[in-house]
């Protein structure tokens, strides 16, 4: 075998096996390889094993100097393009107005699509570029990026051109998503953009390729369930996957219904209860769940234990935003769901590999394997556990995108 590069001193090689979701019990099957090595050509992974085992050639050697390694993240769910800030909002909430009641007066994500309005496609991208960048050295090899704060189809179709232009800028994968966030407050006016939503937005950004998925917000403050079929239904006939923001505050049927269409995943899940959990067990839709919101917002958290004891298939995002979630890092998000959502280590480690790379519709992404791409985490330390472990310092010490260091 010759190898363009092989990486040694790795003290322990940690990996979810085998394709597919990971669900129940197999969230917690890790493989991990002590002593082992690495062999990369052409930016994807030839070999991997115990270091002993190596026999073939390689042109170039590194050493990592006895170092744990790790998939690189997937971030699910984020909306790192945003313009504006939502400092007022903070400093509300933190006086005892509820996110709930700075959305319905007017304020909060409306406040965000107001500033959007206002910044240029490249104006987006350059002020998104520093977020992709810290979620990229947090160990994010692979980020979703959600459109969202428009009103109209041509802030939505600007903000996915800002996210195409970020992803010529940064070695992080980018993955976009068309968000159809909040209605416009006028009962004429959310009906007509329901209609331009499907009829104009959905089918030009499949056509011009620039979402892989559409997402909807399903609540009381924003789209119904009635509403989001019909969008979810625009979406899928174009041949776009789709997904929901659902049950972060009510329970008002997106569940039911991203699970009756076929979702990617269904996201948030704060307000999840009782027979909901056992409902994922029945579908491949990932339960993503977003332990900076019920941080940030002192919401309930979603009941991450619950779930994966019923055999959903749960990953783990930051929801980088700037009204719920300021979270800039993958492996702190990974970390508070071990606190928060009660996951063990090993299921946080599945939630934000192999099961998030299935929620964006990347099933050969998130794991370490031959022929895989050789996107990986070098640790600061020799035990892979410090990645959730760790609070306040970063636990990745290297990020390593097709089989070179970008960020270290
Ligand atoms: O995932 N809940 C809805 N949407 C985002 C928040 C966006 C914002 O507050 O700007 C979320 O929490
Ligand atoms: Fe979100």
């Amino acid at each position: 075998m010759n190898a363009d590069l092989l990486i040694t001193g790795i003290s322990q090689l940690v990996t979810a096996d085998g394709p597919g979701l990971k669900r129940g019990p197999a969230m917690r099957d890790l493989k991990i390889v002590e002593n082992a090595a690495i062999a990369c050509t052409a930016g994807k992974l030839l070999w991997l094993g115990p270091r002993s085992e190596w026999a073939g050639k390689a042109e170039r050697t590194c050493d990592l100097g006895n170092r744990a390694v790790v998939p690189g993240l997937i971030d699910p769910h984020t909306h790192a393009v945003w313009a504006g800030d939502r400092l007022a909002d903070f400093e509300a909430r933190t006086s005892g107005a509820t996110y709930e009641q700075i959305l319905a007066a007017g304020g909060g994500i409306r406040s965000t699509i107001r500033a959007t309005a206002l910044a240029s496609r490249e104006e987006l991208a350059e002020q998104a570029q520093p977020r992709i960048d810290a979620l990229l050295r947090s160990g994010a090899t692979t980020i979703e990026v959600k459109s969202g704060y428009g009103f109209t189809v041509e802030a939505e179709l600007r903000m996915l051109e800002a996210i195409q232009s970020l992803a010529a800028r940064t070695r992080a994968t980018l993955i976009p998503t068309l968000l159809i966030h909040i209605p416009p407050a006028d009962l004429a006016n959310r009906k007509s953009y329901l209609d331009q939503v499907c009829s104009e937005l959905i089918p030009e950004a499949a056509q011009r390729k620039l979402a892989t998925s559409v997402d909807i917000f399903v609540e009381k403050e924003a789209w119904h369930p009635k509403e989001a079929r019909v969008v979810l239904e625009a979406a899928l006939k174009r041949g776009l996957a789709i997904k929901l923001h659902t049950e972060q505050f009510h329970r008002i049927g997106g569940l039911e219904l991203g699970l009756q269409l076929g979702a990617l995943s269904c996201d948030h899940l704060e307000a999840c209860k009782d027979a909901q959990f056992g409902a994922f067990a029945r579908s491949n839709t990932v339960a993503t769940i977003l332990p900076g919101v019920s941080l940030h917002l002192g919401i309930p958290t979603a009941h991450g234990r619950q779930l994966v004891d019923a055999f959903a298939a749960i990953a783990v995002g930051t929801d980088l935003n700037p009204g719920s979630s300021p979270l800039y890092s993958m492996s702190s998000a990974l970390a508070l769901a071990v606190r928060l959502n009660g996951l063990t280590a090993p299921e946080a480690l599945v939630a934000g590999t192999a099961n998030a790379a299935c929620a964006v519709g990347r099933s050969d992404l998130g794991r370490l394997e031959a022929a895989a791409p050789a996107d990986f985490l070098v640790l600061q330390g020799r035990d892979w556990r410090e990645l959730v472990y760790t609070l306040g310092a970063n636990p990745v010490r290297e990020v390593w995108k097709a089989a070179e260091r970008v960020a270290a």
